[in-house]
Formats: structure tokens, C-alpha cells, sequence
């Protein structure tokens, strides 16, 4: 069995980070093990083939899991701007896109951002064993011990960067959470997250295809735990876009006193408009006035949910035009399910903070025994978030080892 000072099972882009840093900063024979026999799968499909790799505004609420101090203090040590300087000085040119701040490489290419992490790895001969799916490890006679089918190795510092449950075929599908679980350390339930969800309203489904900028709320037991402002996208089985998938943790099975508001005229006030509304010519059909509001299909449906299509202003009643506000201000949706780790960005929970080093992301009740990246109980929104939560919660593991 050959013993290496350190081993990272994982090449994602947690693992590489770590082994960059780990090399960069003097440590000597690294052995990085990944479960695939293609490598960095997440990266490539990231961001639409473009690889988002960080945010140039990044806002810690928009962190879930950990508290956000704690977070900040990991992200501090390789922040956005420190993440864009190691790939440019390795060649990668990037650019940010407005109006949310992404860093992409600048031809648009998720391959670059791996080749330039592999020709790095390369450059300082870190070593990359590939398929090699790890079972288990455990701490035996003084060392680190790795078992993957019929191989065994050991080493002094083992990193676990094995990712989290989604996109299953990647290699990432949370075989090693059972493995921390059965040491005794805290995790946190994993639940997809940055996933579409599926929802019972099934007027809506008909709009498939339609996407608009909406006021998004969810509430649980009348209070509002989570707003924004982004896009919607309606599927033929609920919602998706980036407004609803930043949201989409907050519905599991479980949760089912958890609902979803959705304010279609952000923009405007309500009595503003219902004003605007009670002006028009008596004559005017509702859905005409609603055109100059929302798409055709939209406005028909929310229409056909208060009345009848060729209802005229002067013909509404107030109970009418109090459920019209209501479906445009504030329409409530059922979401049943989400459509889980197949389409999950991201897993949220995993390993907890209370159990790390947070200088070094060493879990404190086993000492060179270290976790970085999805399976720790962080993860953000789309924009850059969780490849920034990856480099650095890599980069201070690294580092430190
Ligand atoms: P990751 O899952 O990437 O890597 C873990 C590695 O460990 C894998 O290579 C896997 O094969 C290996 N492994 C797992 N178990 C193993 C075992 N038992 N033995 C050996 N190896 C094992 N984020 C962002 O910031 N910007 C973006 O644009 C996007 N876009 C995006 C699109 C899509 C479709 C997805 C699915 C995800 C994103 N993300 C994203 C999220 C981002 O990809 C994610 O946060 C990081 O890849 C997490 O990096 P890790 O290295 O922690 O895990």
C-alpha cells in the first residue's frame, strides 16, 4: 500500500483548488482520487457550458446553511477578487457580466476554466488517479486509511471533497456522507437545492416557454422567509428560472406548510393600478388592458381565473376585481415537490460548522481529517456562489495542510 502526506478524494473543483493550494504552498506528495473517468463534469456543465466562477458583488444572505459570519470568515481568506487573480495569472482571461456580477472566462468557455486547474495541477505534479470510486476510510494505526474497490491507500491528511448528491452521474452521489455520519459527525439533512420545482396550479403549465421578472416570497406560517426579485420561467410541470430555484430549498416533501407567493407587476403598485384599471373606458375588455401589462397567455390567464375573457371594466364586479389583483399582486402556488437531485445545482446541508476548524475547515474531533466544498453545510445562489464557496473553503484547507 503506498502511503502519500495527503490525499483528496474528489476533483471537483473543491478538491483541485485544495491541491493547488496544498502544492502552492510547499506540500509534497498528493495523491487527488476521483470516482469519474472523465474529470471536473460539474464545471463543464456549470454555468450553461460558460462556468459562472464567482461574483464580483457577492452578498453573504444570500448564503444558506451556516451562520454568515462564520462563512464570511472562510471566504474572506480567498475572496471573489483573489479567485479572479489565480486564474488570470494562470492565463485565464474573464470578464463580469451585469446585471449580476458573474465572472465568466472570457470565450465562454467552462474548458477553460478546467484546463487551466488541471495544467496548474499539472504544472506543480500534483497526482490524479481516475476512476477510482472510494468506499470508505477510516483512521487506523496512526494513519488515514482510503479502500476504493480493490485498492487501499493511506496517508497523513485526508480531504474529503466528494461533493454533495446532484447530478448523480458525475460521480457526485453522497457515498461518503454515510461514512462521516457513522464517525458521529454533525450533518445537516441534505435537500436539493437550485432545483425547478412542480406546483399544482395547473392554468400556469400552459404558459411553458414564458419568463418575466416577478416578486418572489415564500411563507411559512403567514411569515416571509425568503424575497427576491429575479425571473421566473414557467414549465409544464410548475416554475423554474433563476428566481425559483434560489428559492427552491425551502420545499421538501415535509414542508408543507411552506408556500410560494409570486407578485406578477413588481414594478407597480397595486392601488396604482387598480386605479389605472377603474379609468378606462367602460367598454374596455380586461384582457386588452392587461396586454399592456404581461404577454397575451399571461394575461388571459390570470383573466380566466377572476372572470370571463370578455369581460368588459364596466362589467367587473368588486369581488372580481379584488381576485384579478390578487392573482397579479399576489398568486398563490401548491409546490408539491421539486424535481430533486437530477436537476439540483447544488445539495444544502452537509457537514456542520460547529464540527470544523474554521481556519483550516479540520473537523475538530478527528485532527488531519478535513471536508471543503458541497458537503459542508453551505451552499448560495446562482451567480457564482457556490464555485466561490468551493475555492475557498479549498483554498484555506489547502493551505493549511
Ligand atoms: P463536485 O460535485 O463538483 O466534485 C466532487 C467530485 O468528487 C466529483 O468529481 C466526483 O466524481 C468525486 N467523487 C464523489 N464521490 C466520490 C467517491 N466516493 N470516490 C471518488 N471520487 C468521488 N456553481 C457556480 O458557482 N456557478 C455556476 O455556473 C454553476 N452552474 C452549475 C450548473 C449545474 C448544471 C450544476 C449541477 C451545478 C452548478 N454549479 C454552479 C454548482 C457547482 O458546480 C458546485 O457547487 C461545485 O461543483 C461543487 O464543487 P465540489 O468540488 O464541492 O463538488
Amino acid at each position: 500500500m503506498t502511503k502519500y502526506t495527503t490525499i483528496i478524494i474528489g476533483a471537483g473543483a473543491a478538491g483541485m483548488m485544495t491541491a493547488i493550494a496544498a502544492a502552492s504552498h510547499g506540500a509534497k506528495h498528493i495523491l487527488v482520487v476521483n470516482a469519474t473517468p472523465r474529470l471536473g463534469l460539474k464545471i463543464l456543465m456549470s454555468g450553461g457550458g460558460r462556468c459562472n466562477i464567482t461574483n464580483a458583488k457577492l452578498q453573504y444572505p444570500k448564503f444558506y446553511g451556516a451562520s454568515q459570519n462564520a462563512i464570511k470568515k472562510i471566504i474572506k481568506q480567498f475572496p471573489p477578487q483573489k479567485v479572479i487573480d489565480f486564474f488570470e495569472e494562470e492565463g485565464l482571461k474573464t470578464k463580469i457580466e451585469e446585471p449580476w456580477y458573474k465572472y465568466f472566462p472570457v470565450d465562454n468557455k467552462a474548458k477553460s476554466v478546467l484546463d487551466t486547474l488541471l495544467n496548474k495541477l499539472k504544472k506543480l505534479h500534483v497526482q490524479i488517479e481516475y476512476p477510482v470510486v472510494v468506499d470508505e476510510f477510516s483512521f487506523r494505526e496512526g494513519v488515514w486509511n482510503v479502500t476504493a474497490q480493490d485498492k487501499q491507500y493511506c496517508c497523513d491528511y485526508l480531504v474529503i471533497a466528494s461533493g454533495g448528491f446532484s447530478y448523480p452521474h458525475t460521480g457526485s452521489d453522497g457515498k461518503l456522507w454515510q461514512n462521516l455520519q457513522q464517525m458521529g459527525i454533525k450533518m445537516q439533512k441534505p435537500i436539493p437545492a437550485l432545483t425547478p420545482v412542480k406546483t399544482q396550479n395547473i392554468l400556469f403549465h400552459k404558459l411553458k416557454g414564458l419568463s418575466l421578472p416577478c416578486q418572489i416570497m415564500v411563507k411559512r406560517q403567514q411569515k416571509t422567509v425568503q424575497q427576491e426579485h429575479n425571473s421566473v420561467l414557467f414549465t409544464h410541470f410548475g416554475l423554474s428560472g433563476p428566481g425559483i430555484l434560489n428559492i427552491s430549498h425551502w420545499f421538501t416533501q415535509q414542508n408543507t406548510d411552506t408556500t410560494l407567493v409570486l407578485n406578477f407587476l413588481p414594478e407597480y403598485q397595486r392601488d396604482v393600478f387598480e386605479k389605472e384599471l377603474m379609468q378606462q373606458p367602460h367598454n374596455t375588455k380586461i384582457v386588452n388592458f392587461l396586454h399592456k401589462f404581461f404577454q397575451r397567455r399571461l394575461g388571459e390567464t390570470l383573466v380566466a381565473m377572476s372572470c370571463s375573457l370578455e369581460q368588459t371594466v364596466g362589467q367587473l364586479t368588486k369581488k372580481q376585481r379584488k381576485s384579478l389583483l390578487n392573482n397579479i399582486f399576489a398568486q398563490n402556488f401548491q409546490v408539491t415537490d421539486t424535481l430533486g437531485y437530477k436537476k439540483a445545482e447544488v445539495t444544502s446541508g452537509g457537514v456542520e460548522f460547529s464540527e470544523l476548524d474554521l481556519k483550516t475547515m479540520e473537523l475538530k474531533n478527528f485532527p488531519q481529517l478535513y471536508v471543503v466544498g458541497e458537503i459542508v453545510n453551505v451552499h448560495g445562489d446562482i451567480g457564482g456562489y457556490n464555485f466561490q464557496w468551493a475555492w475557498s473553503s479549498g483554498w484555506v484547507c489547502g493551505k493549511a495542510i
